[in-house]
């Protein structure tokens, strides 16, 4: 699938995996929106592209309308990567065994709006503006790429909720491409194990913990680049080969129980 002169979406574009996307899409040639709530980190990102941003929390319907139409208004819209996502570590049941300690069901809604219904959001709203493309040779016409994780299938003690987002994201794959193929849209998931981005943090602590968290990575010994990922969300955007596929991207690395 050709990049070049087409545009894209890249939600959570401000940093991390979503930035050395858009960085990786915009040397293809592609015009990149960044959909974002970091309206700080997300205009330095664009701007440094050439790109356009664009404020968005990924669960609103109308603020991703207007990111997809920002998108369009550049070149038409043929590659979406969703990235937004967020973290949350805590245990089902609390130390004490009261009910008020056990997981917070507010949080676990949260974890599970942003992070799965926020990348179906995405993916329906822009796979319905790719079905007006005119098609390529395929009949193709634009390609979707979400990012669930390793804790989708390998979820730690204390990933519940974030495993149960991830896991809705693989699940969701195969029948999103078959509902997608009618209009020439594929969709592909790319499960990340360990890469290093702002998601850990930034104190001393967060440095220690990568560095333990490398030590189980069966090899290469260290955690994975962002533009590692990047570099194969954009070969599943260009290969049009490639539909319905989840992918690990994690050195072998397989997570143990904490
Ligand atoms: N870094 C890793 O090791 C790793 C591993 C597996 C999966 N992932 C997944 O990869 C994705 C990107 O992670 P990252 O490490 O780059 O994290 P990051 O924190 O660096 O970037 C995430 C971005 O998403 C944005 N965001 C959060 N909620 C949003 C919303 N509602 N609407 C729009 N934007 C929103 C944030 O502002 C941030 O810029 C996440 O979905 C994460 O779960 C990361």
């Amino acid at each position: 699938m050709e990049l070049n002169n087409t545009s894209a979406l890249v939600t959570g574009g401000a940093s991390g995996l979503g930035e050395a996307t858009v960085r990786a899409l915009a040397a293809r040639g592609a015009r990149v929106v960044v959909v974002d709530l970091n309206a700080e980190r997300g205009e330095a990102v664009a701007a440094s592209v050439q790109g356009v941003f664009a404020s968005c929390d990924v669960t609103d319907p109308a603020q991703v309308i207007a990111a997809i139409d920002a998108a369009t208004a550049l070149a038409p819209l043929w590659s979406v990567v969703n990235c937004a996502g967020i973290a949350w570590a805590q245990r089902t049941v609390g130390k004490d065994g009261e009910y008020a300690s056990a997981h917070d069901l507010d949080v676990y809604r949260k974890v599970i709006e942003v992070n799965l219904i926020g990348t179906f959001n995405v993916c329906r709203l822009a796979a319905t503006a790719m079905s007006h493309n005119t098609p390529d040779d395929d009949g193709g016409r634009g390609a979707l790429v979400n990012t669930a994780s390793v804790a989708a299938q390998d979820g730690q003690i204390g990933q519940v909720a974030y495993s149960s987002s991830k896991g809705g994201i693989v699940g969701l794959t195969l029948p999103l491409a078959r509902d997608l193929s009618a209009v020439g849209v594929r969709a592909n998931c790319i499960l990340p194990g360990l890469i290093d981005t702002p998601i850990y943090g930034f104190a001393p602590e967060s440095e220690e913990f990568k560095a333990r968290l490398a030590s189980g990575v069966l090899f290469p010994h260290r955690l994975g680049q962002p533009s590692e990922f990047a570099s194969l969300a954009v070969e599943l955007l260009a290969n049009s080969y490639m539909n319905a596929a989840c992918v690990r991207l994690d050195a072998g690395v397989r997570l143990p129980p904490k």
